[in-house]
């Protein structure tokens, strides 16, 4: 999916093209006092925007909460970092595990780092390689962003009957440390309607800090149906 952190330099043009064509378009790290705004311009081309909490981390904040985390036990499942050489059923499975659980999944040429430094966190289960828990983080930003070495995290959901254990904080905490050790971020951020208690709760146990100043979210026409929980 396109997005903007800029939205006057990218244009209103290409903005109302993107959705025209392919229904939906990312506004990100928008200052709080430009939201109102862009919802009447969106309003004016039929399309509305539903916003999402943002927070973000430093490393040093990242590895403090999350090496932490990482010492828990996660109930005796296995963890799965892919890379592009496994092949693309993994992906093809966490997609589906993604999209059955209230997560809009990315492409596998995203989740697989293909056209970008990338990191999966798979949880399996080890008698029947069936999958508990997700998450993936990734840079979403080129070159002219501010935000350029900032990754964002995600796509973490869990499935129903391994919920209140931890696991959603210890794959979360896996892709943030990727992220930072490996990847070379210089901040996390991660994106939670605020109505999504446990998330939010996940995002904070994991280092990262509600910001005030700014929001993200999503651009769609008025009748489509919402991506994400
Ligand atoms: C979000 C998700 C990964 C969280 O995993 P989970 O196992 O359900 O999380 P938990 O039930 O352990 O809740 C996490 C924390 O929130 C707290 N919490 C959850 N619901 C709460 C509520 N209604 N009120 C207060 N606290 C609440 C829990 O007590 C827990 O706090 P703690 O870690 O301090 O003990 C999981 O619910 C899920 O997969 N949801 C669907 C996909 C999704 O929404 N993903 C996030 C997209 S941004």
């Amino acid at each position: 999916m396109a997005g903007t952190d800029d939205p006057e330099t990218f244009g209103w043009d290409r903005i109302e093209g993107i959705l025209q064509n392919d229904g939906a378009i990312t506004f990100r790290m928008i200052p709080v006092d430009r939201c109102a705004q862009i919802e009447e311009r969106l309003t004016d081309i039929g399309c509305t925007i539903s916003w999402w909490d943002v927070f973000d981390g430093s490393v040093d904040e990242i590895r403090t909460a999350s090496q932490r985390l990482l010492k828990t036990p996660c109930d005796g499942l296995d963890l799965n970092m892919p890379s592009a050489s496994d092949g693309p059923a993994i992906y093809e499975r966490a997609q589906v595990f993604m999209a059955e659980h209230g997560v809009a999944p990315y492409p596998t040429q995203v989740l697989s780092g293909a056209i970008g430094d990338a990191a999966l966190a798979v949880l399996t289960e080890p008698n029947d390689g069936s999958i508990a828990a997700t998450a993936f983080a990734y840079f979403p930003y080129n070159r002219h962003s501010t935000h350029a070495r900032s990754a964002w995290a995600g796509l973490v959901a869990v499935r129903e009957d391994m919920r209140k254990r931890g696991l959603e904080a210890f794959v979360n905490a896996q892709v943030l440390m990727n992220a930072v050790d490996r990847m070379g971020a210089d901040r996390v951020q991660e994106f939670a309607r605020t109505r999504n208690i446990a998330s939010c709760r996940m995002i904070k146990h994991c280092g990262l800090s509600r910001r005030s100043d700014v929001r993200s979210g999503i651009a769609q026409p008025a009748e489509a149906v919402s991506f994400t929980s």
